[in-house]
């Protein structure tokens, strides 16, 4: 029997587990090498749906919320990973010649996006979360999933997070990035905190972002099966025992129980320094 990729991870020495590409970490079992460079012929079209998010902002999510949306709309997803560096080179052939409309999601930095979803003016969702929420979020993921490498201390993770020493790279040189798009037509951004605050609002600006027509009753019905604990019941069959690495706690505020006084004032420093006066930092205030 294949083994699994949780299990592949627990067989693997921690430092092993991430290796480096261009100044960035990755994760050796779920984005090797390999994954990253058969991406340069991925042919993006224009009537795509492509999710990015950096990690831990919520795009498992969003990945269920479209789920539910393509498929009420009458359309059939393959049931694999949607992160476009999670497929092998062979598995990217294969989904280069699925049926439109296309589902793919990403973590990766907007300049490494291949650049074919520019020129193809492919219409892309993004979801953000304020920093310090996914912060406490990524520690615990690391923690928790076995493709991992286990933290060191909460204070060593806060100080790697800062420094972007973290899978993916630095959330501020994700959200500057953005905050260049955030105008785009082809660009939608929400946020975790709106869609913790009004889901029925979250889904209807999704479905009408992409086009999909949905009723007021599908909408309704789509928003009830992606609260988190409608998730986390739903999850269960697919994840089992793993349900709570992706599905931990979904609250707003968690940084409240990690951070130290010292620690929330250097995040807001930085956060005031890289983004103060951006459109995308005012989405993001906590
Ligand atoms: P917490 O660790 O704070 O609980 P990602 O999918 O990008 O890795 O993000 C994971 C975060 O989104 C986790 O946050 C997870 O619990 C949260 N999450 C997942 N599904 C959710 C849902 N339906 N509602 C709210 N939060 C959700």
């Amino acid at each position: 029997k294949k083994k699994s990729n949780m299990e592949r991870g627990m067989d693997m020495k921690d430092e092993e587990k991430l290796y480096k590409r261009n100044g960035i970490l990755y994760p050796t079992i779920m984005s090797p090498p390999e994954n990253l460079d058969a991406l340069k012929d991925l042919e993006a079209r224009e009537d795509d749906i492509m999710l990015v998010a950096y990690p831990k902002c919520g795009c498992n999510w969003m990945v269920g919320v479209l789920r539910k949306i393509m498929t009420t709309c009458g359309y059939t997803l393959p049931e694999r990973p949607r992160l476009i560096e999670f497929h092998s080179p062979e598995v990217q052939k294969i989904e280069a010649e699925m049926p439109s409309p296309r589902f793919m999601a990403s973590h990766l930095h907007p300049d490494d996006i291949p650049v074919s979803f520019k020129t193809n003016k492919t219409k892309i969702l993004v979801v953000f979360r304020n920093p310090k929420d996914t912060a406490v979020s990524y520690y615990h993921f690391m923690n928790n999933n076995p493709v991992l490498p286990k933290t060191e201390s909460w204070d060593k993770f806060f100080s790697d997070f800062m420094s972007g020493e973290v899978c993916w790279g630095s959330y501020f040189d994700h959200a500057l990035a953005w905050e260049k798009h955030v105008d785009d037509p082809n660009v939608l951004i929400v946020t975790y905190e709106e869609l913790k605050e009004n889901l029925l609002e979250g889904v209807q600006k999704i479905a009408n972002f992409f086009n999909f027509p949905l009723t007021e009753e599908q909408v309704k019905g789509i928003a009830g099966e992606s609260t988190f604990s409608a998730m986390q019941l739903s999850s269960k069959t697919s994840l089992g025992k793993y349900t709570n690495v992706f599905l931990r706690k979904g609250e707003v505020g968690d940084w409240r129980n990690h951070f130290t006084e010292s620690q929330s004032k250097q995040m807001d420093e930085e956060f005031k320094k890289k983004l103060s006066g951006t459109k995308l930092g005012a989405k993001l205030k906590y």
